[in-house]
């Protein structure tokens, strides 16, 4: 018999690539997905199975992590092996103008699950998605040792979630792990993060669809990765013998600036004529640099990302301009990568 896991959040970059990583392994995977009124599966859709498919491999559920009843009948009906939470509010801007529902879902909502999980009385593995976004202002590098210093209500809600991980860890015993990711990012990464702003408008610009972009702070560091290797993280997380908490990173800085020049110079473009500064996608308070020493993940997991940000902005930009060029040419455009 295969394994079962239950990923919240499974509709998100991340738990689409979770997904498919864990059915390839042989799991069964089931996915929480909120409800919402227009369809909010896009990225799962290719690997979506009908309810009348015999001994189907991805089975998805309605539940909220704002709604704890709902979080523990479903456990103590599928009683899966791991639960992978990746379910968030997971964007730091829109954290600002949502705090309330931030914290709640963000925050809370672990706290929600590891309980479930204890009032359930099942035996599980348990994985929290945290963020170098936790360490806010302390400088790099940052590592499992490394202070928090959260700078945003998502920051905030996230370290929360941390330390109600470590905390059911040692009050019950219960296996339940960090992965303490840095930015990690994909064709599927939601369109207004920053890589994806940047490439989607890299696209658009080279197809005459629109002439200018509107940003923030492009002095901001960050450590980007490739959301598929990381998602692999998670899992190896997972099967340790014992549960403990690990950063994932590439170890390698650039600035906004540096991705964005990255981007259009692969998409043909000069970013100086296109890219103007509107104060709106500034936060009040900034987080100016992460960058991750992932020393532990690499020796103890091997761990090693190996895509860094410049080949990252490439592979972006040119599933941007391929989905772009579909739509135009009217063909269904399918987000296989
Ligand atoms: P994402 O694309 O924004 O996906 C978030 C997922 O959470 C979506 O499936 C979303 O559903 C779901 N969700 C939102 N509110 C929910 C609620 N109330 N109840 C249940 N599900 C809810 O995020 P991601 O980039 O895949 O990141 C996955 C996790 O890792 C998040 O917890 C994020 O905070 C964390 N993280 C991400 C990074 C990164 O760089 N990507 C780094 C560190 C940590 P809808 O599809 O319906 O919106
Ligand atoms: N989104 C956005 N839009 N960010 C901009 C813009 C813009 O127009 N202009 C500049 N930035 C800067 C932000 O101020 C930030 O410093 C940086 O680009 C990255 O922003 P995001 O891509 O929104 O990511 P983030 O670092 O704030 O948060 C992401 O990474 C965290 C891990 O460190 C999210 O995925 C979080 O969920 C994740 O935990």
């Amino acid at each position: 018999m295969g394994k079962t896991a239950l990923i919240t959040g499974v509709t998100g970059q991340d738990g689409s690539y979770l997904a498919e990583l864990l059915m390839e392994k042989g799991y069964t995977v089931h996915g929480l997905v909120r409800r919402s009124s227009t369809f909010n599966t896009e990225r799962i859709d290719h690997i979506y199975q009908d309810p009348q498919e015999p001994g189907r491999k991805l089975v998805l559920h309605h539940a909220d992590l704002s709604d704890g009843v709902a979080l523990v009948n479903l456990l103590r009906e599928l009683r899966p092996d791991e639960v992978y939470n990746l379910g968030a509010q997971s964007h730091v801007r829109v954290s600002f103008d949502a705090p309330m529902y931030t914290a709640d879902v963000t925050g809370l909502g672990t706290l929600r699950l590891l309980e479930a999980i204890r009032a359930s009385g099942i035996d599980t593995r348990i994985y929290q998605a945290s963020s170098s976004e936790m360490f806010g202002a302390t400088p790099p590098p940052q590592n499992e040792k490394t202070p928090f210093h959260p700078r945003s209500p998502y920051g905030c809600a996230k370290v929360y979630s941390y330390w109600s991980t470590v905390n059911y860890r040692e009050a019950y015993g219960m296996f339940a792990v960090n992965g303490i990711l840095f930015n990690h990012e994909s064709p599927r990464r939601g369109e207004t993060f920053v890589t994806r702003k940047i490439t989607r408008a890299g696209a658009r610009i080279r197809a005459g669809l629109q002439d200018r972009l509107y940003m923030g702070n492009l002095d901001a560091v960050r450590d980007w990765g490739y959301a598929p290797e990381y998602v692999e993280s998670m899992w190896r997380l997972l099967q340790r013998d014992v549960p403990d908490d690990y950063v994932v990173a590439t170890g390698v800085p650039a600035t906004v600036r540096d991705f964005l020049q990255a981007a259009f110079t692969a998409g043909g473009l000069d970013w100086t004529e296109h890219v103007l500064f509107d104060p709106k996608y500034e936060r009040p308070s900034e987080v100016d640099a992460l960058v991750g020493d992932a020393s532990k993940a690499r020796d103890l997991l091997g761990c090693e990302p190996a895509v860094r940000w410049r080949e990252l902005a490439e592979l972006m930009v040119e599933a941007d301009i391929a989905a772009l060029d579909a739509e135009l040419s009217g063909a269904r455009v399918r987000i296989d990568r």
